[in-house]
Formats: C-alpha cells, structure tokens, sequence
C-alpha cells in the first residue's frame, strides 16, 4: 500500500480539492498518512492570492526534499495552475505540477511519472469540468462543502483568482441537487456552498432544466431538499447580490443566517480603481436589505489596506464604513501585489510600514465593535454545530452557530461531535463566544 500526505494552503476552493485529489488517491489504492514522513507522495495544494501563502510553498518544497531524495512531490492548486512548467525552474526537487484546471489528470501523472520526467499539466479540455466525489469520499462526516460555481469573472484590479481558476462556470444544477440529496440521506448537518462568486451563479450561461437558473432559485432548489438542517453558501460580491437572496433567507429557516459580503474598500475613488463594480452607497444599500431582514442575518466581509494610492483620506472612508455597518467579523489584509494584475503596476505603492500601520488601526477598532455587538448573543439560546474538543480545554467543545461564529462551550458528554446542540451563551471573547450546553438536538 502506498501512502500519501497532502497539505493545503488557502480557501476552502482548495480544501474541496484536496478532498477530491484524495479521493482520486483513494481509487488507485493510495492510503491517506497524518505524518509526511510515512508518505512515498507529497501533495501541496497551494495558495497564491497573496505573496506570503505562495513563498510558504517554496520554503516547504525545500524542506521535503532536504529530508527525503526519494518521496514524490507533487504541487498543485492556484501557484500550480498560476506558473505550470516555470515552477519547476523556481524551485527545484519537484516531481509534478498539476494546475486547478487539471486536476483529474492526476492518476494519468501518476503513471507517467514512472518514466522519470517532471511532468506538467493545467489544461483539461475535454474533461467532466466538475470533479464528483460521493459522501463516503469525503473527508468530514457532518460538513459538507460543495461547489457550485467555478472560477471568476470580474476581474479585480488586486486579485489573480481569475488567472488561477479561470472563467466563470456554473455547475449543473440537476447535478448539484443530486449531491445534496446524497448528502442529506447521509446524515449531513451543514452543507456550504462555495464558489468565487455564488451570487453571479447561472449567470454567464445557460442551463439545464430548460431555463436560466439563477442564484436564489437555485438556494430554493435546495433548501426544500429537507433532511440538512443547514446552508450556507460564500462568496457574495456585492455587485451581483439582490434583495431577491435575503427573501430566500427568510423564507427558508434551514437557510444560514450569514452572508458574507465583502467591500474591500470604503473609498468610492479606490473602489474604482480596483474594479469593484459598486459605490459605497451601492454597497451600504445591499446592508440595509440584509439588516431589515425579518431574522436577524450576520454579515462578514474582507477589507484591503494599502490598495496603490490609498492615502490617509481614502483609508478613513474604509474605517467608516466599518463603524457605520458593524461586520460580525472581518478579514483584513495588505495589499499584496501579485505579478500581471493591473494593480501590480500601479506606480504609487503604498509603502509596507503604511499598510502595517492601517492594518493595525483597522483590526484593533474592528475587535472594539465586534465585542461591543457580539454582546447581543449573552443570554441567548443558540444551536452550535459541533466541529471537536475545543483547543484550550479537553471538557470544552467547540464549533460553529448558523450565523459562523465560533462558541466554545462547557458539556461532560463523552462525544458529541457532529451534533446540534443547544448553548447558552454566558461570555463574549475576542474570537468567540462562551457558553455551557443545554441539550443535544439531532
Ligand atoms: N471572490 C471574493 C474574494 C476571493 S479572494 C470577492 O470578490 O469578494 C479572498 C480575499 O482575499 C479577497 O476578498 C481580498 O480581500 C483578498 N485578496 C485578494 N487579492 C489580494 C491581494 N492581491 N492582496 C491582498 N489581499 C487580497
Ligand atoms: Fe478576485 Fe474580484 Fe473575482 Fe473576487 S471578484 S475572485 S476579488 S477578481
Ligand atoms: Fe488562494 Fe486560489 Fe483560493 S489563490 S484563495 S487557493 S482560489
């Protein structure tokens, strides 16, 4: 039996391809190792929307191959699909490189490794375009993630999404139906649906079903699919997101109550300037829909400081649009310029101490309005998907409310993951919120 490791870097696109790569592992007889060490293959599945996740795989390849000559390296994901061949000039001791675009050629690789040449692939022309695993496949028993659409469109001036992932594609819904009802019959508690943009799903093409399937429609498809308790779906661009998606919401108690919505910036001028597509009133406008929901809808969102030619003006509209719209949790980044976007070229670069120094403004009066509105949750009852063992403390359980925020809580049982269970919240922390558990749900 031959045994491999695959470790990922990157969003949860690749967290599914990892788990599809596996499985394709599984099917040729490969076992899954935790310890690298055991393994004969190495799979690094890579991340590249910012400098530091893409220069962590170069130090890793290094790594690997200073302590073995003989274990096979294969790189995959966004750096893969992103450099192909020139990857293996930048670093050497790689035996494989298989782009996201390709990624059921992988046992084709396998075998052809045999004959001793790096091998290269990240084009897959005549290929099924969505990659298909069953539940038992999976790597997780109670979370399901399931693609919908692939690639990206839109083509942010910062972000090199498009180039890694390519086009836009929405997946078939008929076969996105039949995978959540597998799902379901399986026992799932929470199915996430991922893609670059969920809410331009349907819109660059035609589907089955003999008409245009649209985004809410398809959320109604499959929240009336019974048997998961839970949906939630990431990313929401602003551009393409419609009151018609918080209807849905509503009329659907099995539907999520969080969207994740990212603004990137609260600068009309840098918004522009990035490709956004919307003003921030547009944006502030989506909030309001989202805010006078009849349920209460958690929203998240990411923020870029240090965008080229952000000045101290532009990044006060961003720290206002954070006070005025209170996230239930966001994600900051700097501006990392990534080679051939637009923005990348741009001669004004803000200079890195800059970036640190908004960075750290904007996160130290994010946790202020963060704890201040998670104050809401003390006192109230709330179902927590439970993931595992907290990490802090063996008696303490861990997991996710419908709204994705994290709770820890209290409970003696001898194992409840994977369960729904009902927590009092008594405390508000930083990153999470504390509780003790009541009763166990399903
Ligand atoms: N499709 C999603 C974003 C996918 S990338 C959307 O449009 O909202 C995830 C996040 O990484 C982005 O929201 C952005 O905040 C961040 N990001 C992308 N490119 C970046 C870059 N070059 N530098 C810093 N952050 C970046
Ligand atoms: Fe990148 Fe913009 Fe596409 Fe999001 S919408 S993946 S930020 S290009
Ligand atoms: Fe990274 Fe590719 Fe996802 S660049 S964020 S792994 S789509």
């Amino acid at each position: 039996m031959k045994r491999f490791f695959i470790e990922t870097f990157g969003c949860q696109m690749n967290v599914v391809d990892s788990e599809k790569a596996a499985a394709l592992l599984r099917r040729l007889g490969y076992e899954l190792t935790e310890d690298p060490q055991q393994a004969e293959l190495i799979l690094l599945n890579t991340c590249s929307v910012r400098e530091k996740p893409e220069e962590k795989v170069y130090s890793r390849i290094r790594q690997i191959r200073s302590r073995s000559r003989r274990v096979l390296i294969g790189v995959m994901g966004c750096v893969a699909q992103l450099y192909g061949r020139r990857l293996l000039e930048r670093v050497p001791g790689v035996d494989f490189v298989l782009g996201t675009q390709a990624l059921g050629q992988l046992p084709e690789i396998l075998e052809r490794l045999q004959q001793g040449q790096p091998l290269v692939h990240t084009r897959t022309p005549n290929r099924p375009e969505f990659l298909e695993i069953s539940p038992a496949e999976r790597r997780l028993r109670h979370v399901a993630y399931v693609t919908i659409m692939e690639g990206c469109d839109k083509f942010c001036t910062f972000c090199i999404v498009p180039f890694t992932r390519g086009r836009e594609r929405s997946r078939s819904p008929l076969r996105i139906l039949a995978e959540v009802r597998a799902l379901a019959e399986a026992g799932y508690q929470e199915v996430h649906l991922l893609g670059q943009n969920v809410n331009s799903y349907g819109l660059s093409e035609r589907l089955e079903l003999g008409q245009r399937l649209r985004f809410p429609n398809l959320l109604r498809l499959l929240a009336e699919v019974g048997g998961i308790p839970r949906l939630k779906f990431t990313t929401s661009h602003p551009r393409d997101f419609t009151p018609e998606i918080v209807r849905v919401i509503e009329e659907y108690p099995n539907l999520c109550n969080w969207v994740h919505l990212p603004p990137q910036s609260g600068s009309d001028r840098i918004l522009a300037l990035m490709n956004r597509g919307y003003t921030r009133a547009e944006y502030l406008r989506r909030i309001e829909w989202i805010r006078s929901a009849k349920r209460e809808i958690a929203v998240t969102g990411d923020i870029i400081v240090g965008f080229p030619g952000e000045t101290e003006r532009d990044f006060q509209q961003t720290m206002a649009l954070i006070e005025e719209v209170e996230f239930d949790g966001l994600y900051i980044f700097k501006y990392s310029p990534r080679p051939g976007t637009p923005a990348a070229r741009l001669s004004d670069q803000v200079p890195d101490e800059v970036k640190t120094e908004r960075l750290m403004r904007l996160e130290q009066r994010q946790r202020e309005i963060q704890l201040k509105r998670w104050q809401r949750y003390v006192g109230r009852v709330i179902e927590v998907l439970v993931e595992g063992k907290s990490a802090k403390s063996e008696s303490h359980w861990s997991g996710h409310t419908s709204d994705n925020i994290v709770v820890n809580f209290e409970d003696s049982r001898e194992n409840i993951e994977g369960a729904l269970v009902k927590v009092e919240i008594t405390r508000v922390n930083p990153h999470s919120l504390f509780g003790r558990s009541l009763e166990v749900l399903r």
